[in-house]
């Protein structure tokens, strides 16, 4: 399963400087670390007017021990019920007798009781309480706050005038941190180094999360270099801006109208019951999963929209100038993950016997695998073409992007942060994160068809 969404990092780097720093034994530990979170090859890209940018920050490690107890197994894949149909995958998503059973095993020292690993009452308060983080008004924010940070990072990077190699997801994932730290509530993403070395730190952490689906590599190293990753984060970022937020709250007297995670948790722990749930390493547990959701899905997914889109363009000229309209490139995003799905599976544990619709036997106790890669290609529901790639895709009776963000009590809480509102819902103006790089990225005539490894 590795093989499908975890390419060598070696493959598409054909940046000489960058090749040379792939091969450095320096860098060869982190590199190790990064392959889960790259979509090479069509990951490089050439960007106009772009400067090629080494990796020149380093993470400083410190020993740290871990319990690998705690790094439990998933059964093995053979043993777990594989549903593939769209509406099978549906069901199960929604049930209330199918709870999370993804994230539990070896990536746990990372989840361990986050909102992704809740369930029941626990999940459902936890939920209620971070959704405050992406309401409209926040969302309208990040966005202010994305194309600032995109627009800073073109600009710092090259003339206009140059034609020059940069990796699409690194890009992508800079300007993303900028919002992810907007979120959390840190308190420099104005300061380019700073960010840079908080989008070192976060790729350790996005791999540990993949722990689970990374067959070649020792878990308790990748795990060791997540968690010192995540203490350095902790140090540097995390408590120094809980502390300053706790320091200025009286002049905020209430009057604080910006929500971010670190208000709401400050906020959580006034109360004995709150400081009892908050402890400190919790809370640093929750910040990671936005710093590491908010930058890993939608930089691998860009470069997967941009591919297709150039692709579409060779034989539809007369779609280039769509471009420009952001519904467009909505669904250019939500067809290409219906095809490239985060993970490509969910895993959930059923807690009751049951029975599908389509007839399936649900046994209590078993895991099962909602395979929303072959669900999204079910012709049945997306048609006779369904692996092939079509922005203009109309599926009657769907939300339109069916289950790519899962479904039910889990359902990703950054979708529409992510991809905004389709125009007919809703008066939200603001496009989505994904949307709005794609927009402004194609605004400036940067993307042009990736350079391919041969
Ligand atoms: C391309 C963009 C994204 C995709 C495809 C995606 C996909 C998903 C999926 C499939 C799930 C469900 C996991 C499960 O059921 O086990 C999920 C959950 C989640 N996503 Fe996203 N996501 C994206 C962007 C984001 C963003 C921008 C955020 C930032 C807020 C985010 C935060 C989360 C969180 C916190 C959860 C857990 C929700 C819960 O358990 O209640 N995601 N996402």
């Amino acid at each position: 399963m590795k093989d499908s969404f975890c390419p060598s990092p070696q493959a598409g780097t054909n940046d000489p400087e960058r090749s040379a720093w792939f091969r450095s034994e320096k860098r060869s530990r982190v590199l190790s670390l990064d392959t889960c979170t790259r979509t090479l090859p069509l990951g490089m890209i050439r960007l106009r007017a772009v400067s090629s940018l080494p990796f020149a920050v380093e993470i400083v490690t410190e020993p740290h021990q871990i319990d690998e107890s705690e790094m439990r197994e998933l059964p093995p894949l053979d043993s777990m019920i594989h549903l593939k149909t769209y509406d099978d995958v549906l069901e199960a998503f929604v049930s209330p007798d199918m709870l999370q059973g993804g994230h539990k095993a070896k990536s746990w020292p990372l989840s361990k009781d986050t909102l992704l690993t809740l369930d029941g009452e626990p999940h459902f308060n936890r939920r209620r309480l971070e959704s405050t983080l992406f309401r409209k008004k926040a969302r309208e924010r990040y966005d202010r706050i994305l194309q600032s940070a995109l627009n800073q990072r073109l600009t710092n990077l090259g003339s206009q005038s140059e034609v020059i190699v940069t990796d699409l997801p690194v890009l992508a994932r800079s300007a993303l941190l900028h919002v992810a730290a907007s979120v959390i509530g840190l308190k420099s993403p104005d300061d380019i180094d700073s960010m840079d070395r908080l989008r070192l730190l976060s790729e350790p952490l996005a791999t540990g999360n993949n722990l689970d689906w990374m067959s070649d590599v020792d878990p308790g190293a990748v795990m060791r270099d997540a968690l010192e990753a995540q203490a350095s984060f902790a140090r540097e970022y995390f408590w120094p801006a809980y502390d300053e937020y706790q320091s200025t709250r009286a002049e905020h007297n209430g009057k604080d109208k910006e929500f971010h995670l670190i208000r709401l948790l400050a906020e959580e722990r006034e109360t004995a019951a709150g400081r009892e749930l908050w402890t400190d390493d919790l809370c640093v547990r929750e910040t990671v999963l936005y710093l590491t959701a908010v930058t890993t899905s939608q930089s691998r997914a860009i470069s997967h929209v941009v591919d297709h889109l150039d692709r579409w363009f060779v034989d539809h000229p007369q779609d280039r100038d769509l471009v420009a309209d952001f519904d467009f490139l909505r669904s250019a995003t939500i067809e290409t993950l219906r095809l490239h799905p985060r993970g490509p599976v969910q895993i959930r544990k059923a807690v009751k016997e049951s029975k599908l619709k389509s007839g399936r036997e649900i046994a209590e106790g078993s895991y099962l695998i909602l395979d929303t890669r072959a669900a999204g290609q079910d012709g049945l529901v997306f048609g006779p073409d369904a692996d092939s790639w079509n922005p203009h895709r109309v599926v009657e009776g769907l939300r339109p992007y069916g289950v790519v963000f899962g479904g039910g009590a889990h359902t990703c809480i950054g979708l529409g942060l992510s991809i905004g509102a389709a125009s007919s819902e809703a008066s939200d103006s603001t496009p989505g994160t994904l949307v709005r790089l794609l927009h402004d990225l194609y605004q400036r005539e940067y993307p042009t068809r990736p350079q391919r490894s041969t």
